[in-house]
């Protein structure tokens, strides 16, 4: 009955077709503001915007390969690029001089790129802070957002994600103060639209209850113990809130070793690795990938090019090592 609901919920919809019935353009809002004065200002994007890639590509953990890693993922045709501008865990101005190159070949235009950073708060970031940690959190996203698109040669980006909430239940002050500062980003056309990462499914809805511009994408680590945590997908995909899964690879390496992932690979003569991208994306999740190797990157984009089955895709939701050997 569980997995059922999964399915009659849409959980096996690709992105394409859950985007293509999303209004891509938010609406005009009139605004009566003033007095006896009637302007329309365009909305913020409250959904992922219409160049939201089917696969991403993260660039956390190259340090100095960062550029030449990003360019050859750009050049092998992801045209979407995960960043941070948290220099503990990424290289963000290595990842704009790869992007920077790229446009200028022409291999990509900036239209087609989605960009997507991230804003940290102090605790998620060691000494190499992209702001002064001692000014108010609306002023930090703001000097971090400058910096972030001085580092990508930019003067928008696609997504702007909160990388964490300071809390692990819960949202406190800091992250309403941030989020509403990343707020007047997306309604100054500065970013397409927001994000939030690693949350909870209480936190996710919490955001949503009290967001005036709604995230429109969720970012988290995707573990296979919790049915490839299903309460975060589904809570995303009931609120058109498209699901970005990391670590499907690392943070499920028994799963990937079991009889569903194994005998899909077995039938379909593809990787496990490939099985499991192939299964997220059924599963409507937009993929991460950070890989270093250039045959890899070639079959992360191609796992479209194989079917899995039904029966297959609904026995990899379910598989659990822990709960095997439990
Ligand atoms: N929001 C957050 O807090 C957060 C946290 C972590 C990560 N992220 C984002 O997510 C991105 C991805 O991170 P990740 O944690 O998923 O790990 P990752 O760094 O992408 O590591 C993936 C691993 O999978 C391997 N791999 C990829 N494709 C493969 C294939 N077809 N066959 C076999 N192995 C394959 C890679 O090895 P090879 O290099 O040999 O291919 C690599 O060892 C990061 O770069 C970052 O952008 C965000």
């Amino acid at each position: 009955m569980e997995a059922e609901r999964g399915v009659t919920l849409g959980i096996y919809v690709p992105l394409a077709d859950m985007t293509e019935t999303r209004p891509l353009r938010a609406a005009a809002r009139v605004s009566t503001e003033g007095v006896g004065v009637r302007s329309v200002e365009p909305e913020p994007e409250q959904r992922a915007p219409e160049n939201t890639p089917r696969f991403l590509y993260g660039t956390a953990w190259k340090e100095e390969r960062t550029e030449r890693l990003t360019r050859l993922a750009l050049e092998t045709g992801f045209t979407g690029i995960d960043t941070a501008n948290q220099r503990k865990h990424y290289h963000e101005a290595a990842v704009g001089a790869a992007v920077r190159a790229t446009l200028a070949s022409g291999a990509v235009t900036r239209e087609r790129l989605f960009l997507q950073t991230k804003f940290t708060h102090a605790g998620g970031q060691d000494q190499r802070l992209p702001y002064d940690p001692n000014a108010p959190v609306a002023t930090q996203v703001a000097q971090s957002f400058e910096s972030s698109l001085e580092h990508l040669g930019t003067d928008y980006v696609d997504a702007y994600v909160l990388h964490g909430p300071t809390r692990s239940r819960g949202l406190g002050p800091e992250d309403w103060e941030a989020w509403r500062a990343m707020e007047a980003l997306a309604r100054a056309g500065r970013t397409r639209c927001l994000g939030v990462s690693n949350v909870t499914v209480d936190q996710l809805r919490l955001l949503c209850a009290q967001a005036e511009v709604a995230p429109a994408f969720v970012q988290n680590r995707c573990y296979a113990r919790t049915t490839w945590d299903r309460a975060v997908r589904e809570l995303a995909a009931e609120r058109g809130i498209v699901y970005q899964a990391f670590s499907l690879l690392t943070a499920n390496a028994a799963e990937l070793g079991q009889p569903p992932v194994v005998n899909a690979a077995r039938r379909t003569g593809r990787s496990p690795a490939e099985v499991v991208f192939r299964f997220a994306l059924a599963a409507g999740m937009l993929p991460l990938t950070g890989s270093s190797s250039a045959a890899h990157l070639r079959q992360d984009l191609a796992v479209e090019t194989f079917e899995l089955l039904p029966d297959e895709l609904h026995a990899i939701e379910r598989t659990s090592a822990r709960g095997r050997l439990g």
